[in-house]
């Protein structure tokens, strides 16, 4: 770094990681006018949001790689490094093109459709089962079994044994979310390597036995491109099973609990089902799942007056910009109504590495939510909704506690609630 960069960066100012875990959004919400980057650490986060939509597609940043990951302090051996340095999500240009290309063929609109009708009837089941008469967490109750079922479903594994892969998931979660847990390690390691055995039968299974599904879609799109090692396809499935299970039911339980904060929201989506989509675009912007995409710079980049130097990690934080002022009119606001939603929502990411599973993810959060407002319609918080927690990354859903009363459902409810039980 020149003396130039240098000087250039005592500008930005620095925050700790306890300021940003005790409150991401009242940081952010300090520094966003004053600056539009801030350090943490060794890590640039970029918290406006036209410099967030900008940056997702400026060649001078790229995805961070595997040796990278020795910027977090991650270990260079073992399962997660097998996961980390061939996943799509940690690769750039061709390799990225072609590791990322089998999925996108994977998850065309016929086998999203028909992922569709299944997420439905598994959402209806379980919103027909919960608990009444007592508090219980929707996470654990509904959230969880129904994500875990449905990329289950989806990786060909037994949608009864979700409970066990899942578990594995969660665990290599924590360890993609900073602070690095590296008393967790030998934990999230273990964890990795019982993954990926998993899906390696499940691939195998398909092979011998090809049926009408993803799986199948993905294995057949992967051997005619021919391009992948059979390792290589095994971490892509991986990566898709972490990738679409902590952030889906975290987009599950932040809609739930942002309605039913307000009982007038909850019964609006209820009287009127066209505003579900928005209810759930809403949710995400202000508690999104994902609350950053981390970068590294291949050159300098100069944002209003201050430089990021070359070769530093940054983080594009969508849970900043989809809060700035700048691009949402009363942008802390809950609004069912609002009407300058981007086109393409910044929960998901921009660029190339755009999520591969947003219509899946829009349709599992429908899907949940439409089941939740037939079946479970006289739900209510029983204790008040905490934060998502982390603030850029994948971030970590708390319990949802809510409750139901035993009363008795209307005639056409019950009849409804029946009909889901029986599948
Ligand atoms: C609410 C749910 C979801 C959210 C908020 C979300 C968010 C994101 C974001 C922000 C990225 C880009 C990360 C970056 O640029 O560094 C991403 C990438 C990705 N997502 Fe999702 N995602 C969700 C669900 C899913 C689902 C259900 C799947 C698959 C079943 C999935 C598969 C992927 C994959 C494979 C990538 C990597 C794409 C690439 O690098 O080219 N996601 N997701």
């Amino acid at each position: 770094m020149n003396a130039d960069d240098a000087r250039a960066e005592l500008k930005i100012p620095e925050v700790s990681f306890d300021e940003l875990l005790e409150d991401p959004h009242g940081v952010y919400r300090k520094y966003r006018p004053l600056t539009p980057v801030i350090r943490v650490g060794q890590n640039h986060y970029v918290l406006r949001g036209k410099d967030v939509l900008d940056l997702h597609r400026d060649k001078r940043l790229m995805q961070f790689e595997s040796d990278m990951m020795c910027h977090r302090g991650y270990p260079a051996e073992g399962n997660m490094w097998t996961i980390f340095s061939q996943t799509v999500l940690m690769s750039n240009g061709k390799l990225h093109a072609r590791r990322r290309a089998p999925a996108v063929d994977a998850f065309s609109r016929r086998v999203v459709a028909k992922l569709t009708t299944h997420i439905g009837k598994e959402a209806r089941k379980l919103a027909a089962g919960l608990p009444r008469g007592r508090a219980f967490d929707l996470v654990e109750e509904f959230a969880s079994p129904l994500t875990g079922r449905i990329i289950a479903h989806i990786v060909g594994l037994d949608p009864d044994n979700w409970r066990q892969f899942a578990e594995f998931v969660y665990t290599i979660t924590t360890g993609l979310t900073p602070p690095f847990p590296a008393d967790r390690w030998p934990e999230i390691e273990d964890s990795a390597g019982q993954f990926l055995s998993y899906i390696a039968k499940a691939v195998e299974d398909r092979r011998s036995d090809p049926q009408d599904d993803f799986l199948t879609a993905y294995i057949d799109a992967a051997d005619e491109a021919g391009e992948m090692s059979p390792e290589e396809l095994l971490v892509q499935l991986a990566g898709i099973v972490i990738a679409g299970s902590d952030t889906t039911r975290a987009g599950i339980a932040v809609t739930a609990g942002q309605l039913l904060e307000q009982r007038a929201r909850w019964d609006a989506v209820k009287a009127d089902r066209s505003l579900i989509d928005p209810a759930i675009a809403e949710a995400m912007r202000l508690e999104p799942p994902v609350g950053g995409s981390p970068r590294m710079t291949r050159a300098p980049i100069e944002i209003d007056g201050i430089t990021i130097p070359e070769g530093v990690p940054v983080d594009l934080l969508a849970i900043s910009a989809m809060r700035d002022p700048e691009l949402f009119d009363r942008p802390e606001e809950f609004d069912l109504h609002r009407k300058d939603h981007l086109k393409y929502h910044m929960v998901f990411g921009g660029g190339v590495h755009r999520c591969l599973g947003e219509q899946l993810a829009l349709a599992e959060l429908h899907e949940s939510l439409a089941a939740l407002l037939d079946l479970a319609p006289q739900l209510e918080l029983a204790e008040a909704r905490s934060p998502l927690q982390g603030f850029t990354a994948v971030r970590i859903v708390p319990p949802l506690m809510v409750r139901q009363d035993d009363l008795e459902m209307s005639g056409a409810e019950s009849a409804s609630a029946q009909l889901a039980r029986e599948g």
